[in-house]
């Protein structure tokens, strides 16, 4: 068992569920201290108890990554309870309104869709760098984008599709700026990975195996797990001069 990030701490929005409550709990085995955050309150409970089941350490904080002061508070909250901020892994997305054609998309679900997945990261962004510029050890993001961004092609998703283009462009953008400042900022982009995000409507677990046997060339979903490992890895010292990587995990789907 290695201990990457003992004595550190962690913040992963969207840790109520999904990629980003495994991101959270590796974390924690790890060594870390994590904040988790998302909306709603509940979720993010489950995770802090699964945390705290393991005998790791963390913090529940409710926050909108839409929303700049939610996000200023957040780390406020991280630094005040643990003294720093490490790591950012800036995880919260969206995917809403599939099958829509651009023309047929309502301007409020485009703007709704970017306000969560581009400004939701943009904001975040820019309250962890704020405190990881301060710190003598910086600190490390990792954003979560898609392979269904710069690196595939999917009608009918467009809000979806540019929203994450736009997060690996962000991440190198934002890689570039503050690298000289010891903040370092890699993306990690997943293919279909086992959480609810990816069935289609009304799917069933055996519909979704099936159509990963055809879509993917490795055959099946990417794992929760095996996300949290790129996420980690990227976030960790191993990963030191890695900057503005965009890293695919998607069984080949993009290859
Ligand atoms: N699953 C996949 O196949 C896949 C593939 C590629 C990329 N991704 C990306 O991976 C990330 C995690 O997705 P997932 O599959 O784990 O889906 P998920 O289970 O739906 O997780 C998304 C999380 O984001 C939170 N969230 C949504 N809007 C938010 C907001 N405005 N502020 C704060 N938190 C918010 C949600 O919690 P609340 O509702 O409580 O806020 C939820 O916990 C997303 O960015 C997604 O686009 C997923």
């Amino acid at each position: 068992m290695t201990h990457r990030f003992s004595g550190r701490t962690a913040l992963v929005t969207g840790a109520g569920s999904g990629i980003g409550r495994g991101v959270a709990l590796a974390l924690a085995r790890e060594g870390a201290q994590v904040v988790v955050a998302g909306r709603r309150r509940d979720p993010l409970d489950e995770t802090l108890a699964l945390i705290e089941g393991e005998g790791g350490k963390g913090l529940a904080v409710t926050a909108d990554v839409s929303r700049a002061d939610d996000l200023h508070a957040l780390v406020a909250t991280a630094v005040d309870r643990f003294g720093s901020l490490d790591v950012a892994v800036n995880n919260a997305g969206i995917l809403e309104g599939r099958g829509k054609a651009v023309g047929d998309l309502a301007e409020a679900d485009w703007r709704r869709m970017l306000d969560v997945n581009v400004t939701g990261v943009f904001l975040a962004l820019q309250a962890e760098i704020a405190r990881m510029r301060t710190q003598p050890d910086g600190g490390a993001i990792v954003n979560i984008a898609s392979r269904l961004g710069v690196h595939s092609r999917l009608p009918g998703a467009a809000g979806y599709t540019a929203g994450k283009a736009a997060v690996s462009v962000l991440t190198r953008a934002a890689a570039l700026d503050h690298i000289a400042d010891g903040v370092r900022i890699n993306a990690v982009s997943p293919g279909a990975t086992a959480t609810d995000m990816s069935f289609r409507d009304g799917e069933s677990e055996a519909d979704r195996a099936a159509r990963m046997r055809t879509e993917v060339p490795l055959g099946r979903v990417s794992t929760v797990a095996e996300v949290a490992a790129a996420v980690l890895y990227l976030a960790s010292d191993d990963a030191a001069s890695v900057v503005g990587a965009d890293l695919v995990i998607d069984g080949g789907s993009t290859a």
